[in-house]
């Protein structure tokens, strides 16, 4: 193998210029060139290439967002328009792709090699931690780190005037972040996808620890169950509290990696590079069990993931 692609794709996250940078610096030491694609499948269409090498790369690792920048292509769903990228990336004498990005971005790269032989790997790269079969996606940590802060910074003049909180917090089909983020903070409730939800039962609970003494109280939404407005609307009136909405958006999003989320990114970076060189392609890296393996990305796109239950669980029973 002597020349590979490198693309990010879809929504940004932080860590995937720690996976950028891993990638360049383990092919160019296997003495393969690569072709970083800027602006993901819109930029593979336009030729947006640049020629990265070892220096190129050099402090990136602790930016947020992505060098290479990123895009959402709705085209790429078409069948000709993923020809036509095929036909690009031959043109160039690429002989491997590698894409960071969420479960969309992963969508493209499976049908490149299913429909058009370009080898693949998929790195998986998202805040939401909806892509199945791997235990983390980059960019998960440092998400939960900056909504944390958010919600502790918020916590604060929930207790000084004594009020309610309503967070929305990302994740469209996915409670993860709202899950997580309710359970470190000891907030009082989250409202997720996975589980409809019972206001009045809600309403009365938070009412009757207000009658008990309680000076603060913080609901995590995710925004794919309800936006936040909506949660206040059926809340406020049966909580005894008065009541504040904050929508974190993209935020979220951005911001200096974490130490989880550069270790995960180099050495998925370090892994991808790995795989095709060794004629291993059609596969994602994955996180399972502390190891970095190889995953087939049609396994992995056809299930969705769950979000593990016993963490709704031990935030109800610790709240
Ligand atoms: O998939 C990542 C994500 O941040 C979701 O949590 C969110 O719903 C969406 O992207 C927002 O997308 P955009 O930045 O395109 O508005």
């Amino acid at each position: 193998m002597k020349k590979i692609a490198v693309m990010t794709s879809g929504g940004d996250a932080p860590g995937m210029n720690a996976a950028i940078r891993a990638v360049v610096r383990y092919a160019v030491k296997n003495d393969i060139q690569v072709l970083g694609i800027q602006r993901g499948y819109a930029g593979l269409l336009d030729e947006d290439f640049i020629e990265m090498d070892f220096a190129s790369v050099g402090g990136i690792m602790e930016k947020g967002g992505t060098v290479l920048r990123s895009s959402r292509c709705p085209e790429f769903v078409r069948k000709e328009t993923r020809q036509e990228a095929a036909k690009i990336l031959a043109r160039h004498g690429v002989e491997g792709l590698i894409v960071i990005g969420g479960e969309g971005s992963l969508h493209g790269a499976m049908f490149l090699e299913e429909e058009q032989k370009v080898p693949v790997v998929g790195i998986p790269g998202t805040i939401d931690n909806d892509i199945a079969m791997t235990d983390m996606s980059i960019g998960v940590d440092t998400c939960l780190n900056t909504v944390v802060d958010a919600i502790q910074k918020l916590k604060d003049t929930a207790s000084s005037h004594e009020r309610a909180f309503i967070v929305e917090v990302m994740g469209r089909s996915s409670g993860y972040i709202a899950t997580v983020a309710g359970l470190v903070t000891g907030a009082e409730a989250i409202v997720i996808p996975e589980i409809p939800v019972n206001y009045e039962a809600l309403g009365n609970k938070i009412l009757k620890e207000r009658e008990r003494g309680k000076i603060n109280c913080i609901v995590v939404v995710a925004e794919g169950a309800a936006s936040a407005y909506t949660v206040a609307r059926h809340l406020e009136h049966r909580i005894g509290y008065e009541t504040r909405i904050t929508i974190l958006g993209h935020i979220q999003r951005g911001g200096s990696p974490t130490a989880f989320d550069r270790l995960l990114a180099s050495r998925m970076g370090v892994a991808a590079v790995e795989f095709l060189k060794r004629g291993n392609s059609y596969i994602m890296t994955a996180l399972q069990g502390g190891k970095i393996v190889p995953v087939k990305l049609d396994e992995v796109l056809k299930q969705k993931k769950s979000l593990n239950m016993e963490l709704v669980e031990l935030t109800a029973l610790l709240s």
